[in-house]
């Protein structure tokens, strides 16, 4: 039976009609608009999805949308009222992404990482992206790019 949930996406309180088994990353791209959050493996495998759940982030194919009633969610979408992030420049300045079907939830997982390391080593960013797959580059630029913020890149 469809159920009305309430949630803030990217500042903005929004409501939806739900189906108990509907997965969140459908809810949020086909009837909120909210189309950053991409469909890859839809099994928790692949990263495209990501989300930042009340700030953290977490893998919208994984979640049913109806379990989302009074939480926050964030996407690229909401991440500056300014436009680009440091961490977004860089990734442009590094030409970091080709297809760019991977860049939003690695533009999610790695800002959050930074701020909860902002000083980190070539190791550790490797360890923190390692669950969001990029199939076009070899990962040296996105790399770089996030050493290059937290002023690593040596
Ligand atoms: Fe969610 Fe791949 S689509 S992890
Ligand atoms: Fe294409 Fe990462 S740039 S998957």
């Amino acid at each position: 039976m469809k159920k009305t949930i309430t949630l803030t996406i990217n500042g903005e309180l929004r409501s939806v009609d739900v189906e108990p088994n509907d997965i969140l990353i459908y809810v949020l791209r086909d009837k909120l608009g909210v189309k950053s959050p991409k469909i890859g493996c839809e099994r928790g495998d692949c990263g495209t999805c990501t989300i930042l759940l009340n700030g953290e982030p977490v893998r919208s194919c994984l979640i049913l949308a109806i379990e989302m009633d009074g939480q926050e969610i964030t996407t690229v979408e909401g991440l500056s009222e300014d436009g680009l992030t440091p961490l977004q420049e860089k990734f442009v300045e590094h030409n970091s992404f080709q297809c760019g079907f991977c860049a939003p939830g690695m533009t999610l997982t790695a800002t959050k990482f930074l701020e909860k390391n902002p000083h980190p080593t070539r190791e550790e960013v490797q360890e923190a992206i390692a669950g969001n797959l990029c199939r076009c580059t070899g990962y040296k630029q996105i790399i770089e790019a996030i050493l290059d913020v937290s002023n690593k890149l040596n």
